[in-house]
């Protein structure tokens, strides 16, 4: 084993993040290397990388481009302030950005993480309507099952429980729509479910109860990812996007997950065919290479705040890092690799033969339902009696000691992998899983 493969002697300092500390501790998981769709461990197995990292490595790793655009930039620009100054390679990343963002979305404000898009956005959605002398409308609409990253707006307006529940009161004047997961009409679904336009008239009722001059935005995932891959039912996107135009409240479509060729295109409209006024990135806009996050906005919300005296600054927010220049490097170069290899359309194509190996699990022992669109797959596996996560956790450690990586949130298995996954590693990929599901208890 090389010097660099050992592994540390004391696990004890680092705090992780949203792990098992104690269970990882006695007995760690850890990568040493990284190529292409697979990790190395650190003794010495090639994981395949069902995940892509964290739903971030849309590009796979250790890419050539990406690589050398780093290492060129952390030599040549290490780092430039952030306020009233500025460097090329960001100006350059927002236009590529622009380009290929909805027709409507030419401006980009950069953040170093999908939570911190996801607090920009909210900000600047209740800014925006003061901004235009609407100042009431304060109120922000999440959805139950929501997740928006872990600062407080974002689990303010987020909806997973355990996220939620140790951190006080959390953001006042925030309130949720219902969730859209309804298995007993949509089980087994290929792509959209058929059943739930209706959950968006849950907008409706909300509104009827603050009224709408209260209400500044609603934020939603188009497909639901960390709560366990919910596909939005046929219809609802456009449903929700009827109603917030009705009442002049912002649409803010959270794309941390599914912008950057997940679903079979840049960004959900592209899919989808819905088009939101702010949307939310992060993640594949470097392929996770160096943390980065994107906000997008309508052009005509940017430039309501373009008014007063041309010397005070706008918009009081920003980041010490937003577009820091080797982040502009890395999302140039993953930019320019996904259209070298026209990643997002292969996602597209991959996606028939993704969903059949998928479906194949039906009828395994404790799989309850199975979805998919894009690249993207999620199993819902019945929870233990008494033991919620644990089926699930177990499939995790037993994938992972067959070398392949999935991650699992609450009892629901979710996949996405890099899309430069070929035909034969998605059928490891549910080879390993059905040997795995087989096994569990
Ligand atoms: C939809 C969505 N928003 C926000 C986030 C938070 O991103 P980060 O972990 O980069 O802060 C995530 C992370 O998974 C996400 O899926």
């Amino acid at each position: 084993m090389g010097k660099n493969n050992s592994r540390p002697n004391n696990l004890d300092a680092f705090w992780m993040p949203f792990t098992a500390n104690r269970q990882f501790k006695q007995t760690p998981r850890m990568f040493v290397a990284a190529k292409d769709m697979h990790y190395t461990t650190d003794d010495g197995r090639q994981v395949l990388d069902g995940t892509a990292g964290l739903w971030c490595c849309n590009a796979g790793h250790g890419r050539p481009r990406i690589i050398e655009a780093v290492q060129q930039q952390v030599a040549e620009l290490d780092y430039a302030p952030a306020f009233q100054l500025g460097h090329p390679k960001v100006f350059e990343l927002a236009t590529a950005l622009a380009e290929i963002a909805p027709e409507s979305m030419n401006h980009v404000f950069f953040t170093n993480s999908g939570s911190e898009s996801v607090e920009t956005a909210l900000k600047m959605a209740i800014a925006y309507h003061r901004v235009k002398g609407d100042g009431s409308r304060t109120r922000l609409i999440g959805r139950e099952r929501g997740y928006h990253g872990v600062n407080f707006g974002g689990i303010s307006v987020g909806g997973i429980v355990s996220n939620r529940k140790m951190f006080g009161t959390l953001l006042g004047g925030v309130d949720h729509m219902q969730h859209t997961h309804d298995i007993q009409r949509n089980a087994f679904t290929r792509g959209l479910p058929e059943h739930g336009v209706e959950f968006a008239d849950d907008l409706e009722r909300i509104v009827a109860l603050h009224d709408a001059s209260t209400i500044a935005a609603v934020i939603v995932e188009p497909m639901a990812g960390s709560t366990g891959v919910l596909m939005p039912p046929k219809g609802y996107l456009q449903r929700l996007r009827e109603i917030c135009d009705k009442h002049g409240i912002l649409l803010i479509f959270d794309e941390v997950i599914t912008g950057f060729g997940r679903m079979g295109g840049a960004f959900s409209p592209d899919v989808f065919g819905v088009v939101p006024d702010i949307i939310t990135t992060a993640k594949g806009l470097t392929s996770g290479v160096i943390p980065m996050g994107a906000v997008f906005v309508r052009d005509d919300i940017h430039d309501a705040f373009m008014t007063g005296p041309e010397h005070l600054i706008e918009f009081f927010h920003g980041y010490t890092y937003s577009g820091n220049p080797i982040a502009s490097a890395a999302a140039l170069a993953t930019l320019e690799t996904y259209r070298e290899e026209n990643l997002f359309a292969r996602a597209a194509d991959l996606a028939g033969y993704w969903e059949d190996a998928l479906h194949s699990l039906k009828g395994l022992p404790h799989v309850i339902d199975i979805r998919n669109y894009g690249l993207i797959g999620a199993i819902e596996l019945d929870p233990i009696a008494g033991e919620p996560t644990k089926r699930a956790f177990t499939a995790f450690l037993k994938a992972f000691e067959k070398d392949l990586l999935i991650r699992t949130t609450g009892d629901i298995i979710a996949l996405s992998p890099p899309l430069i996954i070929e035909k034969s590693q998605i059928d490891e990929i549910f080879d390993v899983l059905k040997s795995v599901l087989k096994t569990l208890d």
